[in-house]
């Protein structure tokens, strides 16, 4: 047994996103998204499920940022969903998708908990995805006016801004390997988006800064970590290839203006020509005020011939894993902070995401989710050892508040520390809510 105790003034929060919670897509006056068209396609979604109620959190915002409260978190992080704003993208402003909006950041306001808002968790309007979507340089414009009518509307109740929720699954995920809207599977077309994304979140940057919003701005990509099998050269360099194609290629440019060579002679072999306009580097390195990171596994893997993008395999090493089949990998977790802070410095970081998928039900009214509070546990213990070790991290969101819409495997996968019946809509606290409820309120957890 030992004490887990965190440095003072440590933020304690939960995350969610909009497509994922709302529901209610056809009300208010939203317009359609690039996942209402996705989820409606046959075969693309578990189960053809789709966002149209979600959680209905649209509705039950109230009873959501009540089991907040009591939850006792500093913070929220939820995203807007553009399509709620700009119905087509751009033009017309839907008033009653900001009322929403408002309704629920007063709420959490009133109950002390400070919103840190998504302003892009995915949900890309129809509209723009029909004049090429990421892949037309309008849509970062529209995206940044986007953000401006956001930052002015909310200035002085939301003070914590992402730009961006996971870069890499909005170019590569969505647009090389298929697995998310819009679905396209062409690498220049994904590694093109890449780039639009980051000029997009370096222009929404400047935007901000010039608008002299009070408040702090960053955003969001996801990592993951690779332990070479061996010392060999050959094995640490595909292992290098994985977690740079997430880590560097998205926060090289950001903090030091250039995207990895390794990376960039990489892609070229693949025969991608990335276009990079003047200008295009000096928008994207924009000094953000803090780093959200996303971690959730990670894997050993070495070095195998013509095998996939980058040339490497998975070494099974039957690490537990969680019922999405991820390997609960918490060392990753230290290295890819360690890593970060040797590349960036000591940067101010969220963890604005790290959760754990376990798909136990309620029995007579409690939901045994000791899976989830173990994979808590662990993640949180590597995490102390990186604030040991120097790493500036100044809170921890977890994934989720609430099982919800799991994009490309439906409702079939929860993430929830509350669980939602998604016949009823009822919603039930988990055992790890209560685990972390009390973590929460000690700011340290025995293991
Ligand atoms: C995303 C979430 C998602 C979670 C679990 C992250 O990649 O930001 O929207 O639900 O992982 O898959």
């Amino acid at each position: 047994m030992a004490i887990i105790q965190f440095p003072e003034g440590m933020k304690w929060g939960t995350a969610t996103a909009s497509y994922q919670i709302e529901g209610a897509v056809n009300e208010g006056g939203r317009g359609t998204s690039i996942w209402d068209t996705f989820s409606k396609t046959p075969g693309k979604v578990v189960n053809g499920d789709n966002g149209d109620i979600a959680c209905d959190s649209y509705h039950r915002y109230e009873e959501d940022v009540e089991l907040l409260t009591d939850l006792g978190v500093d913070v929220y992080r939820f995203s807007v969903a553009w399509p709620r704003i700009f119905p087509n993208g751009t033009g017309e402003v839907n008033q009653e998708g900001l009322e929403y909006y408002h309704r629920l950041v007063d709420k959490l306001i009133e109950k002390g908990i400070e919103p840190m808002c998504t302003l892009y968790h995915w949900d890309l309007p129809q509209a723009l995805e029909d004049k090429g979507g990421w892949n037309n340089r309008e849509t970062i414009d529209a995206f940044v006016q986007y953000a401006e009518l956001m930052f002015n509307e909310f200035s002085g109740k939301i003070k914590s801004w992402l730009t961006l929720n996971e870069p890499w699954c909005i170019s590569f995920l969505s647009n090389y390997i298929g697995a998310h809207a819009p679905g396209n599977k062409d690498l220049q077309l994904a590694t093109q988006i890449s780039h639009h994304l980051l000029v997009a979140h370096g222009l929404t940057v400047k935007k901000f800064r010039n608008l002299g919003i009070e408040g702090k701005i960053g955003f969001a990509p996801n990592t993951t970590w690779l332990e070479p099998y061996s010392n060999r050269q050959e094995d640490i360099d595909a292992c290098n290839r994985e977690i740079g194609w997430y880590i560097e290629w998205f926060m090289d440019p950001v903090f030091k203006g250039n995207y990895p060579e390794f990376m960039l002679d990489w892609f070229k072999k693949k025969g991608v020509q990335l276009e990079i306009k003047d200008g295009d580097m000096e928008a994207i390195q924009q000094r953000v005020d803090f780093l959200g990171i996303n971690y959730y596994t990670g894997h050993i893997a070495r070095y195998k011939e013509n095998s996939g993008l980058l040339d490497w395999e998975l070494v099974e090493m039957n690490y537990d894993r969680t019922d999405i089949g991820w390997p609960i990998f918490p060392e990753g977790f230290y290295n890819v902070l360690m890593r970060i802070k040797e590349s960036y410095g000591d940067i101010p970081i969220y963890i604005t995401e790290n959760g754990s998928c376990y798909n136990d039900e309620p029995e007579n009214g409690q939901v045994k989710d000791n899976g989830r509070i173990s994979y808590l546990q662990q993640h949180l213990t590597a995490l102390s050892r990186a604030i040991a070790s120097g790493v500036n991290v100044k809170g921890y969101i977890t994934w989720s508040l609430l099982d919800n819409f799991e994009w490309a495997e439906g409702y079939s996968m929860r993430f929830g520390i509350v669980h939602v019946n998604y016949r009823t809509l009822e919603r039930t606290k988990k055992d790890s809510y209560y685990w972390f409820k009390q973590t929460i309120a000690n700011n340290w957890f025995e293991n």
